[in-house]
Order: structure tokens, then sequence, then C-alpha cells
């Protein structure tokens, strides 16, 4: 057995509401599983030590740099990355938003900024300027979307209120 072998450990990872059981090597990280091992694209490795957000997830109800967590340290608790924001009914109100509203511009920091803002809108639907400016002070935007894409959350919050969706 090599020494890299002898570092795998047998996991369960729970990623938008799928069990994944798979083999994995104390030093990656969830970042690493989510887009080398499940093919789950969407979170972005921009720096790759905590700087700058594009890497955002939600592991259990936290927003988490993907980056910063080794996928050992998830345990049992639920990861929801942006592939999993939308349903069979359609995008989710965040997605519609940016949309509309150009949140997203060339789109690479998108999926961490979609992520952060679910993060906030699951524990907040009424969120103000400063709120959603703090929930969203982690992640980094290169095409200066900033004011879109606080728009952007605090009308999906909005249209979530409006229609009773919580999620
Ligand atoms: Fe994780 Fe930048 S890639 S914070
Ligand atoms: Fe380009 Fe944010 S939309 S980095």
């Amino acid at each position: 057995m090599t020494n890299l072998e002898s570092t795998l450990r047998e996991i369960e990872l729970r990623v938008n509401g799928r069990a994944h059981n798979m083999p994995i090597a104390a030093h990656r990280t969830l970042l690493e599983v989510l887009r080398d091992s499940l093919d789950l694209t969407g979170a972005k490795s921009g720096c790759d030590r905590g700087e700058c957000g594009a890497c955002t997830v939600i592991v259990g109800s936290q927003a988490v740099y993907a980056c910063q967590v080794l996928a050992l340290q998830v345990g049992n608790r639920p990861v929801v990355t942006v592939e999993g924001l939308a349903t069979s009914d359609g995008y989710h109100p965040l997605q519609d938003a940016f949309l509309a509203r150009d949140g997203g511009q060339c789109g690479f920091c998108t999926p961490g900024f979609l992520m952060a803002a679910k993060a906030l809108l699951d524990r907040n639907l009424e969120p103000d300027r400063d709120e959603v400016h703090r929930a969203l002070a982690g992640n980094i935007c290169r095409c200066n979307a900033y004011g879109a894409i606080t728009q952007s959350v605090i009308a999906a919050a909005r249209a979530m209120v409006a229609r009773g969706q919580t999620q």
C-alpha cells in the first residue's frame, strides 16, 4: 500500500440531495472532490486560498469556501452547490433575479455569490442592503457588478416573500 492509499477514507458525501459513497484522500478539499470527482464544476477555483469566494457552497446551513474545507471535514452535513439551486419548476428566484438585472457579467464569480446569497436568504428573507453587503463581503467580483448583485439579492428576497417561498 502506498502512502497515498493509506490515507484514503471511505465517506458518504451528500450533495444536492444525492448521496455519494467514495474513497477520499485525507488531503483533498471539498472543492477538488466536487469538481474532479463529482463533475460539479459550478463552484470555481479563483484563488484556492480563501480570498475570492468563487468556490462558495453551502455546508449545513453555512456558506463556506470549498477550497478551505477538507472533504473529510464535511461529515454528515448536506452540501448544496449552485447546481442544486434550480428545481424541476425552474430557476431559483436568485438565479432569475441575477439574470434579469445583469448580476452576472463574465459569470466567474456568480456561483459563489449565488450560494452566499442563498445562505443569507435561508435565514433572513427581508435583508436590507447592509445585511446583503455583509453576507457577500467574502466574495469578489472582478467585473465590479456589486450594485447589480445587491439589487438582485433584494429583488429575489421580495419575490420569495411574495410567493411564500422560503428556500
Ligand atoms: Fe476558494 Fe477563492 S477559490 S476562496
Ligand atoms: Fe465577472 Fe463577477 S461577473 S467576476
